[in-house]
């Protein structure tokens, strides 16, 4: 066996063989980060993507191997600036004015005229971003955009978002995730230890923080603005991290028969509805969620599949689900997302209703994604990784994954949960576990008992 560093090179050294040529396959070439990101069917390559994933994952392993250790460690002392710098580069949107202006990027005093801010922060939280790649600075104070930071923007142009500012990150999910994440999630995570330390004093650290005894999403109910960037936020999931066939094979839409109806509790818009209902437009839909999502969910399927709501096909209703389900024996009753958003009580509540609307051959599927050890564990499918890798790889695979574990326990103590913790959730709720479709995100599929 070769010694780590080595081998941690030679890993390094392969797999960006193995990408190289499965671009140059493609007749073109691995992007540049300077250059502003393109979608291409390779993103969603298998092969890519694992090779992608063992590079990151043996060069922050060798970062985190040869950098002094004093020096790794400072590093998590300002760790929010990442996040604050981000949401605040959002939110006077450098972003937008930056792509308006071109390849050519701005200088500062520019981007302080378009802003209002003061050039001298300006420069320095550019700077600090560009010097974590994102963001470049192409000579002395002129900054253009690369390849991350080009995936900031919004969907909307200025003129729009200062006319209609609630509704600045509709279709924008990347700049959602990021500014909630420098908002709500920030404040909240404030209280994350004390909330640990004394899980009685309130509901999640959220609830510390804002001093609420309101659920997110109840608080979220009277706040536009927050509310509808949760909604593009959640997009993100649906459109740029999950295959489409992960949701068509895991309610095996194929074995259905036209009518059958497949209820998206939960279901925010509808986006996963909306891959459905393209792959299986025979089947019947019904998407439930709150009041306020519902009627963002008419606008969003009016934009995009306006015969949907016209024929009857895909219905939006509102519908709170601790409370009794009212679509009595649906043949799918499916809920991304939603569980691992709940404390084990609660969770049972919600599945329990399911239950008792459900006919004998209903089945529940719950895409979610299952919590792995880092370590070597056959049973919960953590296999091991080539040597020297952490066996899951680290922050490569289960970078987003372990940060949206610590993101729930901070909104609404939520969790990640492994397979036998599905299982036995399922078991006290009246569903038994039968199948689980591996996938970046699985297909847990439910009888019931
Ligand atoms: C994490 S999102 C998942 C949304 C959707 N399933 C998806 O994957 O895009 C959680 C959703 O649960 C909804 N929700 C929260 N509490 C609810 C309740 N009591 N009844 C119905 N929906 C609720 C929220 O409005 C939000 O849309």
């Amino acid at each position: 066996m070769s010694d780590p560093l080595t081998a941690l090179l030679q890993i390094i050294s392969t797999q960006t063989t193995v990408l190289q040529t499965a671009y140059s396959k493609a007749d073109s070439s691995v992007p540049s980060i300077n250059t502003p990101f393109q979608p291409t069917p390779l993103e969603f390559d298998p092969r890519v993507t694992e090779a992608r994933h063992l590079i990151v994952a043996a060069a922050t392993q060798l970062i985190a191997t040869v950098q002094s250790p004093i020096e790794f460690l400072q590093a998590q002392a300002g760790g929010m600036f990442d996040t604050v710098i981000v949401g605040f580069i959002i939110d006077v949107n450098v972003p937008e004015i930056l792509r308006e202006a071109g390849p050519e990027g701005l200088h500062v005093d520019d981007l302080s005229t378009a802003t209002g801010v003061d050039a001298s922060y300006l420069a320095r939280v550019l700077r600090y971003l560009a010097t974590r790649h994102i963001f470049k600075e192409t000579s002395p104070n002129v900054f253009a955009h690369n390849r991350p930071s080009s995936l900031l923007t919004k969907a909307k142009s200025i003129k729009e978002i200062q006319k209609t500012p609630t509704a600045r990150f509709d279709n924008a999910p990347i700049a959602a995730y990021l500014h909630l994440g420098s908002d709500e999630l920030l404040t909240s995570s404030t209280a994350f230890s004390s909330f640990l330390k004394n899980p009685k004093q309130a509901a999640a650290p959220f609830n510390v923080a804002y001093n609420t005894p309101k659920k997110m999403w109840d608080w979220f109910e009277e706040d536009e603005l927050r509310s509808r960037r949760f909604t593009a936020a959640m997009k993100n999931s649906a459109d740029a991290m999950f295959r489409p066939e992960i949701f068509t094979s895991g309610i095996n839409g194929d074995a259905l028969n036209p009518d059958d109806v497949v209820v998206d509790v939960g279901g925010n818009i509808g986006p996963v509805t909306l891959t459905l209902y393209k792959a299986f437009p025979k089947l019947r839909y019904i998407v439930q969620d709150l009041g306020q999502q519902v009627v963002a969910g008419e606008k969003f399927w009016n934009e995009k599949a306006p015969q949907a709501l016209k024929s009857g096909r895909v219905q939006l209703q509102a519908h709170d689900f601790f409370t009794p389900q009212p679509i009595k024996d649906a043949a799918i009753y499916m809920l991304r997302l939603i569980i691992h958003d709940w404390c084990d009580e609660d969770a049972k509540k919600i599945l329990s209703q399911l239950r008792s609307a459900a006919g004998s051959q209903s089945k529940l599927i719950l895409f979610e994604m299952l919590a792995k050890h880092v370590s070597e564990n056959p049973t919960d499918g953590t296999l091991s990784a080539p040597y020297p890798l952490l066996p899951n790889l680290g922050v490569a695979k289960a970078g987003f994954f372990t940060t949206l574990d610590m993101s729930l326990l901070t909104m609404y103590n939520g969790k990640e949960r492994t397979y036998e913790e599905y299982a036995q959730l399922g078991k006290e709720s009246g569903w038994k576990l039968e199948e689980v479709k591996p996938g970046k995100i699985c297909a847990l599929v439910f009888s019931p008992i």
